[in-house]
């Protein structure tokens, strides 16, 4: 592949031993290292991270890898084949909120975060491919941040716990990339594993694997991408944390986590209390989701999905008619249930679908959407993944 070129025939994501030879062609020397991060899918839990609520992500199997080797002089080269390959080079010195644009603010949010807590990375030429989608809710830019997080701390040979990592990461995407973001997808990327969701307490920061065995269950997890793209930094998100944390002042308490029983919300007014209501009984819907998984039912996750999904809709307000459609299409053709996931106001919508209905399920929602004179919609087979890791 050459250097600031897509490589002709290359598409998805090109292997790791390809991406060391873009990083060859690049710069004349052999990569120092080679790492990747997953992008995640949310079970349930949504809007309740920066509530210090129960989420229950876990890492997918489409990730983002960063090649990269140490520079001496305080610079970060940054390209990236889905940004066409062109090198960014940012100061490391001269990064700060608000001095950075476009993609780059991710890596060098990292950058920015691990030397502001004092961790001495320095200067970096780092090439990056993925084969995530963008804007769709799979929290592509946090496996960035993730990888380059791993990137970087590996290459100048500091270890940070994961969930050090994890926190930095967020502090870089809100602060240099200025987007309000929670915890979640950045512990999901660097902490999944094979087969299993991770149950994470957000006030406590206290994490635990669970058994996601969906193969021997007969069923699928369908990202069900609507072709809507959303952007957290466009100030609905924000508009969002702000009500959570307006009501939670009005109650009186720290966050809305402390809210567990309907009779609490009744001192709100009643924007305050629908969101309120839904932070509370998501949270709920996560320790059932739990608790089902641990007994093995599986499939009893599909009416908290559903739930979830009317929730985020009615009371968040934050779904979107693709999104709305997926779900009410895949659970008429055989999904045991279905929601929106992520943020909102576009992305994707996760449906649990028995085997032998996927095919059905997926010509249900791509008719619906041909119905509304929409794009067609794209799937993808969610698989509880390994997270982050160094592959060289
Ligand atoms: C986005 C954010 C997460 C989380 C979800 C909503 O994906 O990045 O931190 O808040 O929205 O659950």
């Amino acid at each position: 592949m050459e250097c600031g070129a897509d490589g002709p025939g290359v598409s998805g994501r090109v292997t790791a031993g390809q991406a060391a030879d873009w990083f060859r062609s690049c710069y004349q020397a052999p990569p120092a290292g080679i790492w990747r991060a997953p992008g995640r899918v949310n079970l349930i839990g949504e809007h309740t991270d920066y509530n210090d609520g129960l989420v229950l992500p876990f890492a997918l199997d489409r990730d983002l890898i960063v090649v990269g080797s140490r520079r001496a002089d305080g610079v970060l080269e940054v390209r990236s084949r889905q940004a066409g390959g062109a090198a960014r080079a940012l100061k490391l010195a001269a990064i700060a909120p608000g001095r950075v644009s476009g993609w780059a603010t991710y890596p060098a949010g990292v950058a920015w975060a691990l030397r502001s807590a004092g961790i001495a990375v320095g200067g970096a030429n780092l090439v990056i491919d993925s084969d995530l989608p963008q804007g769709a809710g799979l929290s592509s830019s946090a496996a960035l941040a993730c990888a380059t997080a791993l990137a970087l701390t590996g290459l100048y040979g500091v270890a940070v716990p994961r969930t050090d990592l994890a926190a930095l990461a967020r502090t870089a995407e809100q602060e240099i990339a200025g987007v309000p973001c929670g915890i979640m997808d950045f512990c999901a990327s660097l902490l999944g594993q094979p087969d299993h969701a991770l149950l994470l307490d957000c006030a406590s920061g206290a994490h635990e694997a669970v058994r996601l065995p969906l193969d021997p269950a007969g069923l699928r997890l369908l990202v069900i991408d609507t072709g809507t793209r959303h952007a957290l930094a466009d100030g609905r998100y924000a508009q969002r944390r702000q009500e959570c944390e307006r009501a939670a002042h009005t109650l009186g308490v720290r966050s809305l986590r402390a809210v567990t029983r309907e009779s609490d919300l009744a001192g709100l007014p009643g924007t305050l209390r629908a969101r309120a209501r839904h932070v509370a009984r998501e949270n709920d819907r996560v320790r059932a989701a739990v608790l089902a998984l641990r007994a093995g039912a599986i499939s009893e996750l599909g009416p908290l999905l559903t739930a979830s999904h009317a929730s985020l809709r009615d009371d968040f307000a934050v779904s979107w008619p693709q999104a709305d459609i997926a779900v009410a299409a895949s659970t008429g053709a055989g999904a045991v249930g279905a929601r929106m996931m992520g943020g909102g106001f576009g992305g994707s919508v996760l449906a649990l679908v028995p085997l032998a209905d996927e095919t059905t399920a997926r010509a249900a929602v791509a008719a619906a959407f041909a119905d509304h004179a929409w794009a067609a919609p794209s799937f993808l087979v969610a698989r509880p993944s390994a997270g982050a890791s160094r592959l060289a």
